[in-house]
């Protein structure tokens, strides 16, 4: 796919498999510990699998979240003030946008996404519930700095990145991430961010392994993904959902855990596991003041106001770019 820009998004090869997700695989299944980027997690089934778990009982940030953007709706106004353009990277949570769109009395609203068709469905929605609310999406991988359209270029940004997706990448990337925000939005820009917090590692934990067992479909489903897309011939019943908590980088892992011994081949490699050996899937990394603040500093963010759900369980965090200043 190229943009008007002559931008490549997804690429496809001769089977229609992103390149990049073989590669992904292949390189991932190569390493001392197996690793297979989050990213990959979501295709249909996946995507409709994540969206059963912010229903569960266990899963309790998206809740949280969207109970911090239904309360404290007024506070937002007087934070941020009407007349922003709002930049929605990765778009398309359709129940919290529009709660943060009634909040503040926004001049625009541009949703960036890398999956244009969803962004296009999002985007027509979100205009039909906001009718006068001028709406550009634009389709980019929000990993890069984003060229932002012309209508919104003298209106004040307010970056928006709910869900705490920022927490599903370790720490040099989700600076790098921050940076480029920052980069796309501007000096003076306002940034939104969601992020979980550190808490008992039992609730922790429950929330990414649930008795109904979504979850770990959303882990297994993966293995189906390779299978089909990748030519693979992964024995997908003997593995073994596992969320883990790892106490020193404060992130709930997901892995994949082998119940036997197993040789498989994925795009015509072989690979070998030995029974207890585990494939990572994903981090879910988990903060509090001081380490969501510092993240915010690093990527060149100055924390502003703090927002928790009434059980303490997630935070809404309002940062703002401000101009490099000298500082001893
Ligand atoms: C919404 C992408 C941040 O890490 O909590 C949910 C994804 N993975 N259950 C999270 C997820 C397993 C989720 N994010």
């Amino acid at each position: 796919m190229t943009t008007e820009k002559g931008l490549k998004l997804v690429e496809r090869d001769e089977g229609g498999v992103d390149p990049v997700f073989r590669s992904d695989v292949i390189e991932g299944l190569s390493q001392e510990q197996k690793a297979i980027p989050a990213r990959w997690l979501y295709d249909d089934a996946g995507s409709q699998l994540f969206e059963d778990i912010t229903q569960l009982p266990e899963y309790y940030p998206t809740r949280a979240e969207t109970e911090i953007l239904t309360e404290r709706a007024e506070e937002f106004a007087a934070r941020i003030g009407p007349g922003r353009a709002v930049v929605e990277f990765g778009s398309g949570s359709s129940v919290k946008t529009p709660l943060l769109l009634e909040a503040i009395a926004p001049a625009a609203y541009v949703p960036l996404d890398i999956a244009g068709d969803f962004l296009r469905a999002s985007a027509a929605e979100l205009a039909a519930k906001f009718p006068g609310l001028p709406v550009h999406p634009v389709e980019a991988d929000f990993m890069r700095q984003v060229q932002l359209p012309e209508e919104v270029a003298d209106l004040p940004k307010l970056g928006f990145f709910p869900g705490s997706t920022i927490g599903n990448m370790v720490a040099r990337t989700a600076v790098d991430l921050l940076r480029s925000m920052r980069e796309t939005l501007g000096i003076g820009a306002q940034l939104l961010i969601g992020m979980d917090l550190i808490k008992n590692e039992d609730v922790l934990v429950a929330a990414y392994d649930d008795d109904a067992g979504v979850t770990a479909e959303f882990n297994v489903n993966l293995i189906r993904r390779i299978n089909r897309e990748l030519d693979g011939d992964i024995p997908v019943d003997a593995f073994e959902h596992e969320a883990r908590w790892n106490d020193d980088y404060a992130r709930v892992e997901m892995h994949l855990v082998a119940g036997r011994d197993m040789t498989f081949t994925v795009g015509g490699r072989t690979f070998t596991m030995q029974k207890g050996e585990t494939i990572h899937t994903e981090n879910s990394h988990k903060f509090n003041r001081r380490t969501s603040n510092m993240l915010l500093l690093a990527g060149g963010w100055e924390p502003q106001e703090r927002w928790l759900d009434s059980k303490d369980r997630f935070s809404l965090i309002l940062a703002e770019a401000r101009p490099p200043r000298s500082a001893p």
